[in-house]
């Protein structure tokens, strides 16, 4: 049975679907079948993976599936007896099919960008977590080279307790560029930073799915 992974943060913009994708191939890249689930209506995640699949359709272990209203439950459940991994992206505001997917996973993955603002928007999607007893991850997104408010915030994180990831994801070209071309980055720009914060992001997140276990 797969482990689920929820990529949730009512912010919009804040690496959601980035994460998803990125994550998905890092994990496919480490040779897990990979279940992918759209649960946003801007269906950018299945965007990209159309786009995967009509640039150079290779034959990998990675799947999407249509999984909207009613039948995402269903097909969660279907998709886990079928692959190693479920990752679930979700749409910025909440809705029903958001807090199934908080309350279905081993693991909610929440983006949060620098900015007091986005941490602040964090804190109802964090609630929602806790209330469905599901365990968080908090991943720094789009992280400045250096600077003052970088630190501030991770210690403010830290300081008020979250579960947040040793593994911070900078700002950088190669995660957009990676996906024009229907690809992760750890695909893309193999070797490079960004594939490898990638691949130590997904490290800590195969670390806490076998604590759980
Ligand atoms: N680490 C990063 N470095 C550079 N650009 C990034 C990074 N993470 C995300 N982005 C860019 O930020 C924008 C928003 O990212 P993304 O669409 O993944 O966010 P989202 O949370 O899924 O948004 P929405 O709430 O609309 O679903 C995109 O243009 C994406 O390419
Ligand atoms: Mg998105």
């Amino acid at each position: 049975m797969a482990s689920i992974i929820t990529i949730a943060q009512q912010k919009g913009g804040a690496g959601k679907t980035s994460l998803s994708i990125h994550l998905a191939i890092a994990f496919l890249g480490a040779g897990k079948r990979v279940g992918l689930i759209d649960l946003d209506p801007q269906e950018s995640m299945t965007a990209w993976y159309k786009l995967r699949r009509a640039n150079f359709a290779p034959e990998d272990d990675l799947a999407l599936r249509p999984a909207s209203g009613w039948r995402a439950q269903s097909e969660i459940e279907r998709m886990k007896k079928d692959f190693d991994l479920v990752i679930i992206d979700s749409p910025p505001h909440a809705e029903t099919s958001t807090r199934l997917a908080i309350r279905m996973a081993d693991l909610v993955v929440v983006p949060v960008q620098l900015s007091p603002m986005d941490v602040w928007a964090s804190e109802p999607t964090l609630d929602m977590i806790a209330k469905e007893r599901s365990q968080a991850l908090v991943v720094m997104n789009r992280v400045p080279p250096r600077g003052r408010l970088a630190d501030e915030l991770r210690q403010k994180l830290q300081d008020d307790d979250l579960p947040l990831a040793q593994t911070s994801l900078g700002n950088r070209m190669a995660y957009a560029a990676s996906l024009m071309e229907g690809l992760g980055v750890t695909e893309f720009a193999r070797g490079t930073v960004a594939a490898d914060e990638m691949n130590a992001l997904m490290g800590e997140v195969l670390a806490r799915l076998d604590n759980d276990q």
